[in-house]
């Protein structure tokens, strides 16, 4: 009877480690890379806001270096669309910038960005403003296309090696990759 007692309390145990086991929440690779870019960004952007305290709502070009694309915005805007494609292209502030130095142009990442705002601008205002018969007005950003991708699908074959400098410069082997 000892013996059988045993045996059942062993049985209950090795079952109710395995249902245990099983019942563990499941780790998504992808939810964590997801949250971990996230998490990265949301610190720059919080060393940023406290850097900025009381400047929120002042123009972006009065405090920072290098502002071309992002005129008339204020910091807080700034910051808010620097998240914005940092969450369309899954990727970190470090894509685009070097975080010492934000100012600086070095990624070709940042140039092309700048070329991306061109294309967009355009592709709203003046083509699909122009086209009749959606059921609501119809804007494409960033996510768009990159849907969380640094390189939305191709239509077509991609040319192999390296890649040339949006502005011409040659590439770019020491510039940031993520
Ligand atoms: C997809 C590329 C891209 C990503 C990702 C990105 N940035 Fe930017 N960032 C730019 C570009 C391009 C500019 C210049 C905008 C302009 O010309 O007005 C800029 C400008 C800035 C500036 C102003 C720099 C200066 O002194 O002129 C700051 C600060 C900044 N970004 C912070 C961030 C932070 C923080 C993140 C991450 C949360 C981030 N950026 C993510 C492309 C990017
Ligand atoms: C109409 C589609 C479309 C829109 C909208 C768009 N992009 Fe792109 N983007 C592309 C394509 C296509 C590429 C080329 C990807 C490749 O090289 O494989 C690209 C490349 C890039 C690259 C270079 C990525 C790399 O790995 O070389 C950056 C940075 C970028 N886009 C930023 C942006 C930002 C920021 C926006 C919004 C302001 C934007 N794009 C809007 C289609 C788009």
């Amino acid at each position: 009877m000892k013996i059988l007692v045993l045996v059942l309390f062993v049985f209950i145990g090795i079952t109710s480690f395995i249902s245990m086991n099983d019942n563990s929440p499941k780790i998504e690779p992808k939810a964590v890379v997801k949250d971990t870019l996230m998490l990265d960004r949301e610190k720059y952007i919080t060393f940023l806001k406290d850097s900025l305290k009381g400047k929120e709502t002042v123009l972006a070009d009065s405090v920072f270096k290098n502002i071309k694309s992002l005129k008339g915005k204020s910091t807080e805007q700034l910051l808010s669309i620097m998240n914005n494609w940092g969450h369309a292209l899954g990727v970190t502030c470090k894509f685009c910038h070097e975080v010492n130095n934000w100012a600086s142009e070095k990624s070709r990442n940042h140039l092309r960005t700048r070329e991306m705002i061109v294309m967009n601008d355009r592709l709203n205002r003046d083509l699909l403003s122009q086209m009749k018969g959606f059921r609501q007005p119809v804007t494409m950003g960033c996510i768009s296309c990159h849907n969380e991708m640094k390189e939305p699908p191709h239509d077509g074959p991609r040319p192999q090696g390296p890649r040339p400098r949006p502005d011409g410069a040659g590439s770019n082997p020491g510039g940031a990759k993520n």
